[in-house]
């Protein structure tokens, strides 16, 4: 089901480690070693837990809500740390403003909102000592069903299964990205770190305006209340889906990308009960009942 998989060479990182492709391996020294700032925001997460909208909403509030600014690509606002290196070469030109290289993001004036997938074992060791990160996580549930439409969208994936053999990938660990749960427990137990914020989608989904205040207060700015209703009308769905911004419409110019889907797809907590018969439910709920043993992580699977 994943020719391009083989073609791009997905290697783990180490016996047991993480799925990633070797574009990175050739530049994982260079990445890990990469300085953050002081000042710098984080945002670290598994691919399809509510990154993009972690990413606007730090953003935002570290920039005032500017709304001039906020017009800019995200893409190009806070930068994917690992993402030049992780796409077969030549696909997007390397003078692209997508193509936000360690050098590029070395020179962005502060504060930086730099986005990452690696765990933390893959990035600099100092960088919760030196910075503040948001990580966000979302029941594994709804990731799997998220990323199998992602996985459907970019071409580069040429996933060509149903979802049900995308679960097995998922909890066979053979994703990009993948182990998905050391990835978030490794996150959750470093939770209690004064420069760590652990959030949960559902929890967005839940109060929106609630996680906005938390995330605000992590970061030490005072938003009026004006500002704080503005930006939770600002990251709802039906507006945060239409927003050219943050939506990735824009990529779609560079190819690649299945005209069908969306980036910002539908935005759900329980999309996974469209998706699992019972069979396979079961399989799932077995699978992260043993990965979840022994943690007192607990995942939100409806609203
Ligand atoms: P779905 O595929 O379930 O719709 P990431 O940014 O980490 O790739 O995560 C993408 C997921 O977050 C997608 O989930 C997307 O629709 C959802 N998402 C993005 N913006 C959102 C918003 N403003 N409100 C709710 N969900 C959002």
């Amino acid at each position: 089901h994943f020719t391009n998989y083989e073609l791009h060479g997905l290697m783990k990182s180490q016996p047991g480690g993480f799925l990633l492709t070797n574009g990175y391996a050739r530049h994982a020294k260079e990445i890990s070693r990469f300085q953050p700032r002081s000042d710098d925001v984080w945002v670290v997460t598994y691919p399809k837990c509510g990154t993009t909208w972690t990413q606007e909403l730090v953003w935002m509030i570290l920039n005032n809500c500017d709304p001039i600014g906020s017009k800019a690509p995200l893409l190009i606002r806070s930068p994917f740390l690992e993402f030049p290196y992780m796409i077969p070469v030549n696909t997007v030109p390397q003078d692209h403003t997508m193509m936000l290289t360690l050098d590029k993001v070395e020179k962005m004036p502060s504060p930086r909102v730099i986005k990452s997938h690696l765990p933390f074992y893959l990035l600099n060791p100092k960088l919760l000592d030196t910075c503040k990160v948001v990580y966000i996580a979302r029941n594994p549930k709804d990731v799997i069903v998220s990323y199998f439409y992602h996985h459907k969208l970019i071409e580069f994936h040429n996933f060509t299964g149903d979802v049900e053999k995308f679960a097995q990938y998922f909890m066979d660990d053979e994703l990009l990205f993948s182990p998905f749960f050391p990835h978030i427990i490794d996150a959750w137990n470093k939770r209690h770190n004064p420069n760590m914020l652990f959030l949960f989608y559902e929890d967005l989904k839940k109060d929106l305006l609630g996680e906005i205040r938390k995330v605000a207060t992590f970061l030490g700015k005072s938003l009026s209340e004006e500002q704080l209703t503005g930006l939770r009308e600002h990251l709802k769905f039906d507006k945060f889906s239409k927003n050219e911004s943050v939506n990735m419409e824009m990529v779609r110019k560079l190819g690649g990308i299945n005209p069908d889907g969306h980036f910002i797809r539908k935005g759900k907590t329980g999309d996974w009960k469209n998706h699992f018969g019972p069979e396979l439910n079961q399989r799932i709920d077995e699978w992260i009942e043993k990965n979840l043993s022994g943690t007192d992580l607990k995942f939100t699977t409806e609203l």
